[in-house]
């Protein structure tokens, strides 16, 4: 087969990543912006040993699933990259992604359907525009990164977050330049404002905007620009800066002071009230999440009285928290201090008393606690898993069954694969769609301790 040849692929089914795949002279080829039931023009980008790399070049009969993408900018931004394709498809597509990563492990009958998320526009609560400037009329551009780039897309109107994100964006694009704040230069490493990120309380519709600085200390005129951003707009409930001077793609550093009115806003979950500061980990679509904490919850209701709890990988303890109720005791083990000190204020707040909240490594804490027991250990890793270690040890700690809540389906069938060769059994596994038009998707497994 030569190589930029137009070739007609018919698209058979949806890669973890989102793109289509087709055989092409038995070969799979990853072509972008299609869905299965497409036949269409190609072009190969790249040829690998085992695989192709296809641009799609127009589209000769059309999936029935295909829709027209609700957003304006669906063509640059690629943040959606499944809005082309109608919602229940989605979920249908999402189902076979985590069926894939789980094929030669597990019965594919033990995988409920998708739980569907119950807003797919303006579903998003936590927002972070890099900010940029244009070089000649030093014009503000603040949006989402093209894919594979740095380059920015300057986006007026993102339909799956709050509108009022839009309109804060607007005004910091028109007024920040009137007060000398500059967009960042990624190349130069110049320029003050690098990010803007804003998080949306879904309860109470508040916003936090945090300001990210190239800077080690507030200058005068960021204060100023502050109080007229807060001053504005009524839902805006605080303004904070976060200091980030250092040549990093990090975001958001440690550093965050505080401007005008409040350092967070509060968000609700199950009847626990939660506060979400500037770099607090909190689900980006609380409404899905409430599913998930509601789905964990009622099992827990179901089939045990008052058990102990081991909420490993906790944030700010969300699933001790909400569990607290329905648990004799729970125990939290986060490693993010600004974390832990958020979930002692809101174990406070909403005055729990049965919940001990440490600050600490997994894997370290877990090693330490030979002498313990738990009747329910919830695990809910970053996307990178957990190590061998840590779920070695959860294994000797747990007596009944492990809740393993997981962002990456590949990570998730490795660990399990992991803990059935230990002789575990996974009782279900519940996915959950909580990031809508993109592949991601986030499964509950139940795991029995035999
Ligand atoms: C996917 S988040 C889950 C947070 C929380 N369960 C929730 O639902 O909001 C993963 C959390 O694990 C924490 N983490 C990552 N590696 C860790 C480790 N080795 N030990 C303890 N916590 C860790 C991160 O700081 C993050 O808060």
């Amino acid at each position: 087969m030569e190589n930029k040849e137009e070739i007609i692929a018919d698209i058979e089914k949806l890669s973890s990543d989102g793109r289509g795949i087709a055989h092409i002279d038995g070969k799979v080829t990853f072509v972008g912006q299609t869905c299965p039931g497409d036949k269409c023009k190609i072009k190969i980008l790249k040829e690998n040993k085992s695989y192709n790399i296809a641009e799609l070049v127009e589209i000769v009969e059309k999936s029935p699933h295909r829709v027209k993408p609700f957003c304006p900018m669906y063509n640059v931004c690629g943040a959606c990259s499944l809005q082309h394709i109608d919602y229940n498809y989605q979920l249908e597509l999402k189902k076979t992604i985590v069926e894939d990563s789980m094929r030669g492990l597990l019965d594919a009958s033990i995988i409920d359907d998708v739980v569907p998320s119950p807003e797919i526009k303006e579903f998003r609560h936590k927002i972070q525009y890099p900010v940029r400037q244009t070089q000649v009329s030093k014009r503000i551009l603040a949006g989402y990164f093209k894919p594979k780039s740095h380059d920015i897309v300057n986006i007026k109107y993102c339909p799956i977050q709050p509108h009022i994100c839009d309109e804060i964006m607007e005004f910091i694009r028109e007024n920040a330049p009137k007060y000398k704040i500059e967009g960042y230069n990624e190349k130069k490493h110049s320029g003050l404002l690098r990010h803007v990120v804003i998080r949306v309380s879904a309860k109470t519709g508040d916003n936090l905007v945090v300001l990210v600085l190239n800077a080690d200390k507030v200058p005068e005129r960021v204060k100023d620009f502050a109080q007229l951003l807060f001053d504005k707009f009524d839902k805006i409930v605080g303004v904070t800066a976060n200091l980030n001077s250092q040549k990093t793609n990090l975001i958001l550093t440690n550093k965050t002071i505080p401007l005008f009115g409040k350092d967070y806003i509060e968000e609700t979950l199950c009847g626990v009230t939660f506060k979400i500061g500037s770099n607090t980990f909190f689900q980006i679509n609380p409404k899905s999440a409430e599913n998930i904490f509601r789905y964990v919850k009622d099992y827990i209701k179901s089939n045990y009285t008052k058990p102990t709890i081991l909420d490993a990988y906790a944030g700010i303890s969300a699933f001790g928290l909400v569990m607290s109720d329905v648990a004799s005791e729970v125990t939290s083990v986060e490693e993010c201090k600004a974390s832990v000190d958020t979930a002692k204020e809101v174990k406070k707040l909403n005055g729990i008393n049965n919940i001990k909240l440490y600050c600490m490594d997994c894997e370290e804490f877990l090693a330490d606690k030979t002498d313990k027991s738990y009747d329910i250990t919830i695990l809910d890793p970053p996307r990178k898993g957990c190590t061998q270690k840590t779920l070695d040890s959860v294994l000797n700690l747990t007596k009944s069954e492990i809740i393993y809540v997981s962002c990456n389906p590949a990570t998730l069938a490795r660990d399990l694969k992991y803990l059935t060769d230990k002789n575990a059994t996974v009782k279900s596994i519940r996915p959950f769609d909580m990031f809508c038009h993109s592949p991601h998707i986030e499964d509950v497994a139940i795991i029995k301790i035999n």
